[in-house]
């Protein structure tokens, strides 16, 4: 059977991760949770990306040697993945040998081909951007942009691949797949790129020049671009035997950052595949980027940027994630500001959500000896809450399958407001003063839907918030299907359960220490 094939970028390991990592990561641990309650078995991949001047150059930075260096960046990125609660099924760094035997086998496979040939290149080289520049990357006054850092002017042989005998086959491709990049626009873009002639892809560096690389199976006084080598992790991580696994490949989706579709991930990499005699993915997932106050860009070398850890220390991881998700669209940009967070921490999960978890538990903990009564009536509040329900969920899921998370969490916060409305409007604390047989009733029935709903409610949060889906069913005295079929529908398996009272998600964070979720 086919798994449903997962990746994130690979994070270049030459600095500390940001927010902007985090939430790559996140947002696809949000795909792969949700597809797994669906139903689907979930092959999910992250990693890093190890090689190239950048790295080579931090390393030097430091005075300790490459591997040392991209070994202690590469355990800093996997630590906050792992305290994200991002539940990869398989992590490849690309200097593992698994991963540079199959580059190398790629490699020589397109050699053989004739696909690659040495090539005399002269032109001017930016060592920042570790690229050849062209004419129309100079400034109207003939100088080279700040991001390229200091350019010079290099004559070197070196051995390209042929990009542009292969750029006909591209446009017939995108116009054939239409899916194949999501949101739509970005495919448009791609079209757009490709109006201009491509230029073959020079794939080697001299070692005498850069030296962190695969050498070259043909030839051994050059490395591999970096980036020819880093994309080839999507298919090194499940190689078998001369191709990708057929119960992996091809990947459902890439997720990856705007700023890697055009060239890397649009261009080099399906003509790569196709003249290698492998499958396209099936899509590219592009999401868009997490900017500070005012629009400015997170970099890793200057240090302007929000450090995961730090929020995931004071809120919590699961805060952290909700606001991920809840205030980016997928496919467009958000800005960062910490009074953003805090307010959606506030309104969202500690008023709506927390407050509700612990009425519901201490409500039932007292009125009911902490154990579920069976519901016995159904009137107007109730089946307006169980029809709330039923559209909530339908929408939510469908929501989540165009990646429209944020919209999905919108709706589900909706439905919790409302189960908080239910039980103003039952207020169980009145019908417990009463000795009215029919009040029982209504008390029983009351404390039974607000349970019921708790747990739906919470259920549908699980891709995002995991922990403290975990947290309530453990309250509710639940133990939860694998699966969302066999737990999303309204019903009465609480009745009966012990209630485990005195949880609390989300404190004031003036007042609290941060919770463990
Ligand atoms: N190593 C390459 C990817 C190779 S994939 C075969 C790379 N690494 S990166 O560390 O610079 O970026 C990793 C991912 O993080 C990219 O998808 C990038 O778009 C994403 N982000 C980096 N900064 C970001 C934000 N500020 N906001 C959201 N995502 C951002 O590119």
């Amino acid at each position: 059977m086919k798994s449903f094939y997962l990746t994130t970028a690979i994070d270049y390991v030459n600095g500390s991760p940001h927010i902007g990592h985090a939430y790559e990561k996140v947002l696809t641990d949000v795909i792969a949770r949700f597809r797994r309650l669906m139903g689907d078995e979930v092959f999910f991949l992250i990693g890093t990306d190890e090689h190239g001047q950048k790295v080579q150059m931090g390393a030097r930075k430091r005075g300790i040697p490459a591997q040392q260096f991209v070994d202690n960046t590469a355990a800093e990125f996997r630590a906050l993945y792992d305290r994200l609660g991002v539940s990869y099924d398989d992590f490849i760094r690309t200097t593992e040998e698994r991963h540079q035997r199959v580059v190398r086998e790629i490699l020589q496979r397109l050699h053989d081909q004739g696909e690659i040939y040495r090539a005399e290149y002269r032109g001017f080289y930016s060592t920042r951007q570790e690229q050849f520049l062209q004419e129309k990357d100079r400034l109207p006054d003939g100088s080279w942009p700040e991001i390229f850092g200091e350019v010079t002017e290099l004559v070197e042989s070196n051995y390209f691949f042929k990009l542009r005998a292969y750029q006909d086959w591209l446009i017939d491709y995108l116009r054939t797949h239409e899916d194949f990049i999501f949101p739509r626009f970005r495919q448009k873009q791609v079209l757009e790129f490709l109006k201009e002639p491509l230029n073959d892809l020079c794939i080697s560096r001299p070692r005498e020049r850069l030296e962190w690389g695969i050498p070259l199976p043909f030839d051994q006084d050059f490395v591999t671009y970096v980036w020819f080598d880093a994309l080839v992790n999507y298919v090194s991580a499940v190689w078998s035997e001369g191709a990708p696994r057929a119960d992996r490949w091809p990947a459902d989706f890439h997720v990856i950052g705007k700023d890697i579709l055009v060239p890397p991930h649009a261009v080099y990499w399906p003509i790569m595949l196709h003249a290698a005699g492998i499958a396209p993915p099936k899509s590219l997932l592009v999401h868009g980027w997490w900017l500070l106050k005012g629009g400015q860009k997170m970099s890793k070398s200057t240090g302007a940027a929000v450090d995961p850890l730090d929020l995931v220390d004071r809120f919590g991881v699961d805060a952290f994630r909700y606001f991920l998700i809840r205030e980016m669209n997928v496919g467009q940009d958000s800005e960062f500001s910490v009074e953003l967070f805090l307010s959606r921490y506030n309104s969202d999960l500690a008023n709506d959500l927390g407050n509700l978890v612990n009425r519901a538990l201490n409500m039932a903990g007292r009125y009911s000896a902490g154990v579920v009564p069976a519901p016995e009536v159904l009137e107007e509040p109730e089946r307006e809450l169980q029809a709330l329900w039923s559209r909530t969920r339908d929408e939510a899921i469908s929501l989540c399958e165009g990646f429209q998370f944020h919209a999905a969490l919108e709706r589900t916060l909706t439905f919790i407001k409302a189960i908080n409305r239910y039980v103003e409007q039952r207020a169980p604390w009145k019908l417990a003063k009463s000795s009215e047989p029919a009040d029982q009733v209504l008390l029983r029935t009351a404390l039974a839907t607000m349970t019921e709903a708790l747990r739906l409610g919470v259920t549908l949060l699980a891709p995002v918030i995991p922990g403290t889906t975990a947290k309530v069913n453990a309250a509710l005295g639940h133990t939860p299907a694998l699966k969302w079929s066999d737990e999303l529908q309204w019903g009465t398996s609480l009745t009966g359960a012990k209630l485990q009272p005195g949880l609390v998600l989300f404190p004031r964070p003036e007042t609290a220490k941060p919770p463990a979720v």
